[in-house]
């Protein structure tokens, strides 16, 4: 007999960047996330044991993707201990997004998120077990999938990466991060700028890989830590919002920086992202509304400012920045309240 489970997860962007990694997805310094509430994959898993092998369908919106099967076959390859009917049923994955393929918002940790937690769900129901999910299996599950994926699954904020300061945090999975965050930052807005929608250049991947021959990896390592501290404090209280913005370009800069600076240097910015940049900061002084932007591992810009300012800041951008966006495009996403179940 055949099960079924459908979830929906989102994607997520970090103001506190994870860059450079250890072992099976481990990170060298801890991040902090905003989680998406648009942005998200929608996946449904059906499984069929069977008595012997088991063969693996993937699909994107109902057609044949099996390029996407390399990746979740690794997946299951790590996880198989915990999960050993991964290897012995019959399983199709059917999955779409509700962002554009290319669009630079990371859809391998909406939809490792959402496989992560199909997988537990599948996993409960088999046991015959009432339980509810365990949020730090499916987290630690996610992670091995893609390093980011493991912050998705909490609602507005998580927190990931062992930290001695930190209560409960681990390099195994995140902990959520929202009771200890004023309500102001729980819808906070993100307006993603689409500069650019083809492939990356250069993959997260061999990006962690750079770090581990950068001469000075241990100080931004250490920069990112002391970074998180003081973006917990202001976080705690909504009239530090010009703070939250220079950490948040700090790091954004940074990352982008340590790209600049490796051994084989690359760049993943584009002259549209710079001129975004400035157009926003001029936007910034001449008006004084808390507005500042933080970059992923890509060109495209994150524009991020509170909700009580939302309809002012997107009328600017629509007349200020579209011109520097592939077709005008641009997503206005928000802080979101994590995966949900669907069937
Ligand atoms: O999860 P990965 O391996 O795709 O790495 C993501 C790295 C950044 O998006 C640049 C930063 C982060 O913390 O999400």
């Amino acid at each position: 007999m055949a099960l079924d489970v459908t979830w929906r997860s989102p994607s997520n962007i970090a103001l506190i960047k994870y860059w450079g990694k250890h072992g099976i997805q481990l990170p060298r310094n801890p991040s902090l996330s905003l989680t998406l509430s648009e942005c998200y994959t929608q996946m449904r898993l059906t499984v069929e044991p069977v008595r012997e092998g088991g063969k693996l369908e993937v699909l994107y919106d109902g057609v044949p993707r099996p390029a996407f099967g390399s990746k979740i076959l690794s997946l299951f390859k790590l996880v198989s201990d915990r999960y050993n009917w991964l290897t012995t049923s019959n399983i199709v994955i059917d999955s779409f997004n509700t962002f554009p393929h290319g669009a630079g918002i990371a859809s391998s940790a909406s939809a490792m998120s959402a496989l992560a937690l199909c997988i537990e769900d599948i996993d409960l129901q088999l046991r015959g077990s009432t339980d509810s999910i365990e949020l730090n299996r499916v987290s630690e599950t996610a992670r091995l999938g893609s390093g980011s994926a493991c912050r998705s699954i909490f609602p507005s904020m998580a927190l990931w990466g062992a930290d001695e300061n930190i209560n409960g945090s681990s390099d195994l999975y995140a902990i959520p991060w929202e009771s200890q965050i004023d309500p102001f930052y729980k819808d906070y807005c993100d307006s993603i700028l689409i500069i650019h929608d083809g492939e990356k250049s250069v993959s997260s991947t061999a990006g962690h890989e750079l770090m581990n021959s950068l001469p000075f990896a241990d100080i931004r390592y250490d920069v990112a830590r002391k970074n998180l501290h003081t973006l917990i404090e202001v976080l705690k209280v909504k009239d530090r919002v010009e703070e939250f913005n220079r950490l948040c370009e700090y790091e954004a800069m940074q990352l982008h920086a340590l790209m600049m600076s490796g051994e084989s240097p690359y760049i993943l910015m584009a002259p549209n992202t710079i001129s975004a940049i400035q157009k926003i900061w001029q936007y910034r002084i001449e008006s004084g509304n808390p507005v500042c932007f933080t970059l992923d591992a890509g060109p495209n810009v994150h524009v991020l400012y509170p909700q009580s300012h939302a309809s002012v800041i997107r009328e600017w951008l629509e007349n200020e920045l579209t011109p520097f966006c592939v077709e005008g495009r641009m997503i206005h996403d928000r802080v979101g309240a994590g995966p949900l179940k669907i069937n």
